[in-house]
């Protein structure tokens, strides 16, 4: 076994094997970035692209977002579903404007405070544009962490998703480290290798690490029962 950590393999296998060249990882604007990532929470990437592109004809900048009548943001929005998230958008927007003078704010922290905004999202908007150590926990991440760690307790217990978000802050790479290569790897490790259903772990850089894999049951992680 190599001595590099965890988190030096995610990054190096996101270099060769993740995803690469979608819009908003060109982007480091954070008005770019986190529409992009309130898109992906719960579309598939294939059909966020063709949204993604005509929203932002539509509403370049945080401004023009923030001045335009909800129902035109609803009819940019229709198709992708979960329509709260297009409504919390328009907030967030009239928010930064009315709060942050038009530029969103640059850490984990304050981003979590804005509509529409949870702590996993703030970590990756401010891990992609800002560089900042900051520990997302998206459910396909937290399908990763709780395997690799063998980390068995309900997750529907507050503490113990308390207790997982704890684990994902250690094992953050050191603060040198390319947060947004980082960050985008652990994505891509669960969106393409660690499948809910038949995880490729041949293709895992973390498999000589995986507690799950050890025991031989991958798909018994994440726990979390009906609340
Ligand atoms: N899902 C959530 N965020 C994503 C991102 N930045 N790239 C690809 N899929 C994602
Ligand atoms: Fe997931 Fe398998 Fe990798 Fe473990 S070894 S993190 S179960 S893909």
């Amino acid at each position: 076994a190599t001595t590099a950590s965890l988190a030096e393999r995610v990054v190096t296998w996101q270099r060769t094997q993740g995803r690469h060249g979608l819009p908003w990882q060109r982007e480091r604007d954070p008005y770019r970035v986190w529409l992009s990532e309130i898109m992906l929470q719960q579309t598939q990437v294939s059909t966020v692209l063709t949204y993604y592109v005509r929203f932002l004809e539509r509403f370049p900048d945080v401004a023009a977002l923030a001045r335009a009548a909800l129902d035109d943001v609803l009819a940019a929005w229709a198709g992708l579903g979960y329509y709260s998230r297009a409504r919390n958008l328009h907030r967030c927007a009239q928010a930064v404007m009315a709060e942050h003078g038009g530029r969103f704010p640059a850490s984990a922290e304050q981003l979590a405070t804005l509509p529409g905004i949870g702590r996993s999202t703030a970590a990756a908007i401010a891990a992609f544009c800002f560089g900042e150590r900051a520990a997302i926990l998206d459910g396909n991440v937290k399908r990763v962490l709780t395997r690799v760690l063998g980390f068995s307790a309900d997750l529907a217990v507050a503490r113990h998703e308390r207790g997982l978000w704890a684990r994902a802050c250690e094992l953050l790479p050191p603060a040198s480290a390319d947060m947004p290569t980082y960050t985008q790897g652990l994505m891509d490790l669960g969106a393409t290798v660690c499948l809910a259903r038949k995880p490729n772990c041949l293709l895992c850089p973390l498999q000589g690490d995986c507690v799950a894999r050890r025991e031989g049951r991958p798909e018994a992680y994440p726990v979390k029962t009906r609340k």
